[in-house]
């Protein structure tokens, strides 16, 4: 197929009479494109079109019946389509594509063949080397769509300096009850989390979304940046660390405290406030070792019950702030009640590896879903804070959904969170669909079922992210 493609690209080229000479406006006379503004912006727009002008392509302004490639960047396939349908013509163009066809081609240098994969709706993310200037190097510009769940994030960050200081502001909004802000500096760290090199200059995130307002420029140039160095030296942020670094205390408690005077451990213990346990991570390792005793638990209790390790593990974080399972039974409304039974057996049986569980009263139930849950503590062998004892306390959460329910449940709980919000903000922004961790609602309010993680992305319009790639 490829050959053929350039065996009709250069007979092209052969029959025109002027291809080289110079003054010939394009080195690829059958392919005229028009960039569309909408989400791409005026100022990218403009870019990249100067760019493929100097690339030797035909780019024009306006819409018309030339026009052989309409290039979007960060357009759905549907929109894309309801918006040529809206310019009128007689004769659509033959090509609506995503920006990565673009980018390919820039790399290439002509125009290569249309994939799938670059079809409006598979986004994927696309390198575009293009010299600025003669004498400027070359660089690398970034083109990455905007949700999460769009993108593939694996552990590997090349952009880790960035990411840690976008991080430390997004914790710090947290703390601070600024939900907003913290989601933004959020999507900005996950956005540099997906990029294939690491960032040297501004100008190559330059019309990317999410990183608008942030103070990135003076930390690419600096490594810090003047927000980044004062919050790191605020006392507040400071006891916010310790306080909610202690088992079981979020940032309200450690709020009243610090009003209180307390800023550290040594303060919380003279104000004759007990607490119990520093969080410390647990290992891959330590959480096969409860999958065990978890797996063991729900297998003796009922017979055909599975479990799932799920969270930042099962995307494969080498350790995490705590260990997540999913539990189900392959026949629908066997695994009703079984939550109880499970604790009971912990408790009886492994008196030594199991502590306490702490769904009783004061303890709020997961504002997120509507599953049975129970947030159990696990004793394991290390350092504990008291020298009176030889173990640590460690956190497992457990959750039980019906087989009909498990996939969305399954998605829901592999996380990471930016992943589920942007799911959730794909579904019902793209697509005016509603997810959750027990269903999708189409537009109609129509239950879409699905036995599988893939299917739901298939009914989302996305394309398979594996858990590996979700830890954005
Ligand atoms: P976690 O908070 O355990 O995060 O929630 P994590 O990704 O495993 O990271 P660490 O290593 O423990 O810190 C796991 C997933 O479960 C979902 C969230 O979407 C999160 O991604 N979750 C968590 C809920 O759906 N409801 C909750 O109440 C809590
Ligand atoms: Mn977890």
């Amino acid at each position: 197929m490829v050959p053929l493609k350039r065996r009709k690209l250069s007979d092209t080229g052969k029959s025109g009479t002027n291809t080289s000479g110079g003054t010939e406006p394009s080195k690829f006379p059958r392919v005229v494109l028009f960039l569309l503004e909408r989400k791409m912006g005026a100022s990218r727009r403009a870019f990249l079109s100067q760019l493929a002008r100097k690339k030797g392509f035909q780019v024009e302004e306006l819409l018309s019946e030339k026009v052989t490639h309409v290039v979007c960047e960060n357009v759905s396939g549907e929109d894309g389509r309801a918006w040529l349908r809206s310019q009128g013509g007689s004769r659509p163009p033959p090509h609506l594509l995503d920006v990565s066809w673009f980018t390919d081609s820039m790399r290439a240098g002509r125009p290569v063949e249309v994939l799938d994969r670059h079809q409006l709706q598979n986004p994927n993310v696309s390198l575009c080397p293009q010299e600025l200037q003669a004498g400027e190097p070359e660089v690398e510009v970034f083109s990455v769509p905007s949700y999460a769940c769009q993108r593939r994030t694996s552990l590997e960050n090349h952009n880790a300096p960035l990411t840690d200081a976008l991080s430390l502001l997004a914790e710090n909004a947290e703390l601070n009850d600024e939900e907003g802000r913290g989601v933004a500096f959020r999507r900005a760290a996950a956005l540099l989390k997906t990029l294939p090199s690491a960032v040297m200059s501004a100008s190559q995130l330059r019309g990317l979304p999410c990183l608008g307002e942030h103070s990135l420029r003076e930390i690419l140039e600096t490594g810090t940046s003047t927000e980044v160095e004062s919050t790191k030296g605020s006392e507040r942020f400071k006891a916010l660390k310790v306080l909610t670094g202690i088992f079981g205390v979020g940032a309200k408690t450690a709020d009243r405290w610090i009003r209180e005077g307390i800023h550290d451990l040594h303060q919380l213990r003279a104000s004759g406030q007990h607490y119990a346990d520093i969080n410390q991570p647990v290992t891959r390792a330590e959480a096969d070792a409860i999958e065990a005793i978890v797996e063991k638990a729900v297998s003796s209790v009922l017979r055909g019950a599975q479990i799932v390790l799920t969270g930042g593990f099962r995307r494969g974080k080498p350790s995490g702030h705590d260990v997540d399972f999913l539990i189900t039974h392959p026949e629908e409304g066997r695994e009703e009640g079984l939550m109880p039974k499970v604790v009971s057996w912990l408790e009886k049986t492994t008196r030594n590896s199991y502590l306490e569980s702490k769904d009783g009263p004061g303890r709020p139930p997961s504002n997120m879903d509507r599953f049975e849950r129970c947030l159990s503590i696990f004793k394991l062998p290390g350092a504990a804070e008291t020298p009176q004892r030889a173990w640590r306390a460690v956190r497992v959460d457990l959750v039980v959904s019906p087989i009909s329910q498990f996939a969305f449940a399954l998605l829901g709980w592999t996380g990471s969170k930016l992943f589920e919000r942007e799911l959730r903000r794909w579904a019902g922004h793209e697509r005016g669909m509603s997810l959750s961790s027990h269903a999708l609602y189409d537009n109609k309010q129509v239950n879409e079922g699905a036995a599988s993680e893939e299917e739901i992305f298939a009914h989302l319009g996305l394309e398979f992210v594996p858990p590996s790639e979700r830890n954005a």
